[in-house]
């Protein structure tokens, strides 16, 4: 199945509000330390509801900004949850992104960078588009050392690249992205049931809940452009 065929679907159930409130738990976390400042050009990868790009419009007056998915009805959706004249969304691939070179300010991308067929493509495509000084603020919660969300790959028929922390890093250097921060951001709002509650959802144990959820959480790796 294609990135299209799949998240158009997911658009379609309102999957991408649901994703929205549960990446916004340790989203907002790291979208505070981007360095956006008034006026900033900010590109958001894999966009889905579109809610970053709200947020960074809303809280820190970015400028124009954009947000890219490779599904039309997340695209759809995404414009149709605001009526701001600064923020406008596209459809488009990874790795051709539909922009000029040095054309903007900041790049961020939530739980979308992993589907892509040829990361170090990408890499050096965002490197492409961001100025001097700009940053690539990448969030996932697939990484290799979060053992606990490797049963993803088995509920999609796309391939995921299972990165480690190490390889993140590796990519962004060899795409000439100087390596900023790496640090996991623990997800502190979702609530773990009390052990004689358990199992609940699809979870073995109380641990694993809490090792997913706590101790690994997001991996968020930024880069900064040379
Ligand atoms: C799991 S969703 C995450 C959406 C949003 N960032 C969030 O935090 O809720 C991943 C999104 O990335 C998009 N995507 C995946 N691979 C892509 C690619 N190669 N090019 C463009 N968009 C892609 C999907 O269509 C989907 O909307």
């Amino acid at each position: 199945m294609s990135v299209q065929q799949e998240f158009d679907q997911w658009a379609k159930t309102g999957k991408d509000r649901g994703m929205e409130q549960r990446h916004w738990h340790t989203a907002k976390h790291a979208l505070a330390r981007m360095p956006v400042e008034p006026g900033d050009r900010v590109l958001d990868l894999g966009t889905g509801s579109g809610y970053a790009l709200r947020a960074l419009r809303e809280t820190r007056e970015a400028g124009s900004c954009v947000g890219l998915d490779g599904s039309v009805e997340m695209v759809h959706n995404a414009q149709g949850y605001t009526d701001d004249d600064g923020v406008g969304f596209v459809g488009g691939d990874f790795h051709h992104l539909p922009l000029a070179e040095n054309s903007v300010d900041h790049v961020w991308s939530m739980e979308a960078f992993y589907y892509s067929q040829r990361p170090d493509e990408v890499l050096r495509e965002i490197r492409r588009v961001l100025r001097p000084g700009g940053t690539f603020y990448c969030a996932v919660n697939f990484f290799e050392e979060s053992e606990h969300t490797h049963e993803w790959q088995e509920r999609i028929d796309i391939d995921m690249k299972l990165w480690s922390r190490k390889q993140y890093r590796e990519a962004f250097r060899e795409a000439g992205l100087i390596v900023a921060e790496q640090e996991t951001i623990p997800d502190r709002e979702i609530e773990i049931p009390p052990a004689d509650e358990f199992p609940t959802e699809n979870w073995e144990s109380r641990e694993a809940m809490a090792d997913r959820y706590r101790t690994h959480g997001t991996l968020l790796t930024v880069g900064v452009n040379s």
